[in-house]
């Protein structure tokens, strides 16, 4: 879209600059000028994108993900998980994973299908950066919700506070949002679904072990604690 956009631009650019030509007296005008102009633009538009602006490339990202409260309806209603202060390695690894379809989510697969590995890297690595310092020490699980932690060993990968993973291409999940944890969750048991599921090796074995409803608890439980990650609207790209 910005690359139609950017070849767009450089034609106007290119019209304007013709159309000022053929307004300049005949003398400072040379005839060569429109064709030279046209096949400027048309050199533009073959050549790389310019490096863009960090703005430019998260402006689709804030429609959805930098909304407090911005709910998706699919496959059900849950809120946009929130990326501010994710781990860079991990934003890169989903957005490959929704690229190469083992992340099924039909809107964002279009979505990461048009970035390219640099904007992927950037993009990871300004969100990456918006992390927020969590409180070292918080609510441990109590009773059932404690044998389903034990049980799934998910401290082992996600951490203390489920925010510090022991490797940075694994999510921090500390203080997401419950509702998008359960609806991720199912999807890692979800097969055979052209437009809902996630095959993952790791978290697919885990996530088949629980029912619906172990999901949930460990899903809210997980959303209780106070993690390092948070909605950013930018008013600043507003
Ligand atoms: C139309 C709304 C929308 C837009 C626009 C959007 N996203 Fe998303 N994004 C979502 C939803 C909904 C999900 C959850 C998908 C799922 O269930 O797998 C998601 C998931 C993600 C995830 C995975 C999060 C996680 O915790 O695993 C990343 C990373 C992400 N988006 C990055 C981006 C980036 C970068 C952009 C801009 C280039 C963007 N998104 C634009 C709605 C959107
Ligand atoms: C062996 C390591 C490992 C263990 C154990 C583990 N996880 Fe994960 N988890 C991962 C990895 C890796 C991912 C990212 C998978 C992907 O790319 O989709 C992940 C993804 C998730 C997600 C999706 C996060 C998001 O932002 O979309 C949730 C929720 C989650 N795990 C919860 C749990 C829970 C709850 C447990 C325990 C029952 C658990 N995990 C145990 C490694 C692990």
């Amino acid at each position: 879209m910005n690359k139609l956009f950017t070849t767009l631009s450089a034609l106007a650019v290119a019209s304007v600059t013709a159309y000022a030509f053929a307004q300049a007296p005949a003398a400072s005008a040379p005839k060569a000028a429109q064709p030279a102009a046209a096949a400027s633009a048309l050199k533009a538009a073959a050549a790389p994108a310019s490096p863009k602006s960090m703005e430019a490339k998260i402006a689709m990202c804030i429609g959805c993900h930098g909304i407090k409260g911005y709910q998706s309806s699919f496959p059900e209603i849950h809120k946009v998980p929130m990326i501010s202060g994710q781990s860079a390695k991990y934003i890169v690894s989903a957005l490959n994973a929704y690229k190469n379809g083992d992340r099924k989510h039909p809107t964002m697969r279009g979505i990461a299908a048009s970035l390219t590995d640099q904007d992927m890297t950037d993009i990871a690595n300004f969100y990456a950066a918006q992390a927020t310092k969590a409180p070292e020490s918080q609510p441990a699980p109590q009773g059932k919700v404690a044998e389903l932690f034990t049980k799934g060993n998910c401290v082992a990968c996600h951490g203390k506070n489920l925010s510090t993973p022991i490797d940075p291409s694994y999510p921090k999940i500390g203080g997401q949002h419950a509702d998008y944890m359960f609806v991720a969750l199912k999807a890692y048991k979800t097969e055979n679904n052209p437009a809902i599921g996630r095959n993952n090796g790791v978290m697919g074995a885990i996530a088949k072990q629980f029912t619906n409803a172990e999901l949930k608890a460990l899903a809210n439980y997980a959303a209780s604690l106070e993690g390092e990650m948070t909605v950013h609207p930018e008013p600043r790209f507003r």
